[in-house]
């Protein structure tokens, strides 16, 4: 092994033992001393804002429906969806961590071209971190601006809600990448996520160019991303929505799925077009227009129809990307099933990468000597 690469062995152990160290020191610890010492030590670490300009006003808890137990058949709905329709009428929450400046104010937004907004649970701490090395770099790309926030909601097991949310302060203490709201992260809420997303940027970056909007488990050239944009006429003032268009579905009636929607929650039987919520571009026009169109649209479970919706209401259409690959098989034959670069270096956006596949292929998409047209497989199967 090279010096260099024992070298990065080494910090990868380090900051793994370190941080093994750390969640053993929140395990033992009850009243918080241990824990306090760790972070007042961490001298690199900038200080978080303790006043926000405009500090989070007093949101009244969001009461339960509890007329919603009328509707026929609720009993036998699987429970994520009781809660779901309990809830669904709670569309304010307190945003426990906020970045102000994230765009460095409203006012300069606009030199922001293209901001990662990437939903991520609390837990996923993994997945933010890779992604912050790889894709999610914050930096200058071909003379414009990238920048990176991730959007978290709260752990609703409260053992496990101290440990994850001292774990969220740290991170937005180190990185200054953290959205939290306080409400229970999970696949039900993400349209709620979502909204409230859309709010936070009408009032800290409303002048933003593009939005690429997605999972913390995806692959997105980003570097591709934006060559691609800035071909895209109007600078984000004109109407973009791109990403893996789905179009001619309907709610799933199978109790088993996932993505199962009764017909308590809706009778409809078709969804408007919509791309795959994995990820997705928009302009900073389009998300505002989806902003004003959700006021006036019932929250509705799966997040991407949801945007669907919204852009249906205001006239808009979503539209296909060949470079978007949200669902269904991630390389085009089963031969290309080891990382081939050269077929990731082509696209926009890849779903379903575990963190370490993201570190080779981005190291891998991004080597000097990279020779594509033929297919060379640079990385075998391992
Ligand atoms: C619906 O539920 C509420 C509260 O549980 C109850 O007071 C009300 O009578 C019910 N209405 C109907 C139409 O069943
Ligand atoms: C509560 O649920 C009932 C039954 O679905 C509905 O008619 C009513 O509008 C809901 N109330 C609120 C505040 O959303
Ligand atoms: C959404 O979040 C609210 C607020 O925390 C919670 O009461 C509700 O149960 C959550 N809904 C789902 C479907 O998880």
């Amino acid at each position: 092994m090279s010096r260099r690469w024992c070298r990065k062995l080494e910090v990868a152990i380090l900051s793994f033992v370190g941080f093994t160290g750390f969640l053993f020191l929140l395990q033992n610890n009850d009243n918080g001393p241990v824990l306090k010492e760790v972070i007042d030590t961490s001298r690199t670490i900038p200080p978080i804002q303790d006043n926000p300009p405009n500090p989070p006003k007093a949101i009244a808890e969001c009461r339960e429906n509890v007329s919603v137990a009328n509707i026929s058949g609720f009993v036998g709905l699987p429970d994520h969806i009781k809660d779901f329709l309990r809830y669904k009428h709670c569309k304010e929450f307190p945003l426990l961590l906020d970045m102000p400046d994230k765009c460095g104010g409203p006012d300069k937004s606009y030199n922001v071209f293209l901001l990662l907004a990437i939903k991520s649970s609390p837990g996923n701490y993994e997945r933010r971190e890779i992604i912050r090395k790889t894709w999610g770099q914050e930096r200058m790309y071909a003379g414009v601006q990238i920048r990176r926030i991730f959007l978290s909601g709260g752990v609703a097991n409260p053992r496990d809600a101290r440990k994850l949310n001292q774990l969220l302060k740290i991170e937005a203490e180190e990185n200054g990448d953290i959205l939290q709201w306080g409400f229970h992260d999970s696949f039900f809420n993400l349209t709620l996520k979502q909204v409230l997303f859309h709010s936070w940027m009408e009032a800290r970056c409303p002048g933003v160019r593009f939005v690429f909007n997605g999972d913390d488990d995806v692959f997105a050239n980003t570097d591709n991303i934006i060559h691609y944009l800035l071909d895209v006429p109007g600078a984000g003032d004109e109407h973009l929505f791109v990403g893996q268009l789905i179009t001619n579905v309907g709610p799933i009636r199978e109790k088993w799925s996932k993505y199962y929607v009764p017909e308590q929650v809706t009778t409809s039987k078709s969804y408007p077009p919509y791309c795959g919520g994995g990820g997705l571009l928009m302009s900073g026009y389009t998300l505002r227009t989806i902003y004003k169109e959700s006021l006036g649209i019932e929250l509705f479970p799966i997040d991407d129809v949801y945007l669907g919706m919204c852009l249906q209401k205001a006239g808009l259409a979503p539209s296909s990307h060949m470079g978007i690959r949200t669902v269904g098989v991630r390389v085009p034959s089963s031969r290309l099933e080891s990382f081939d670069p050269c077929y990731y270096k082509e696209l926009l956006l890849v779903h379903r990468f575990v963190p370490y596949e993201m570190l080779v292929m981005w190291r891998a998409i991004h080597q000097r000597n990279l020779i594509c047209g033929k297919r060379i497989e640079v990385y075998q199967p391992f």
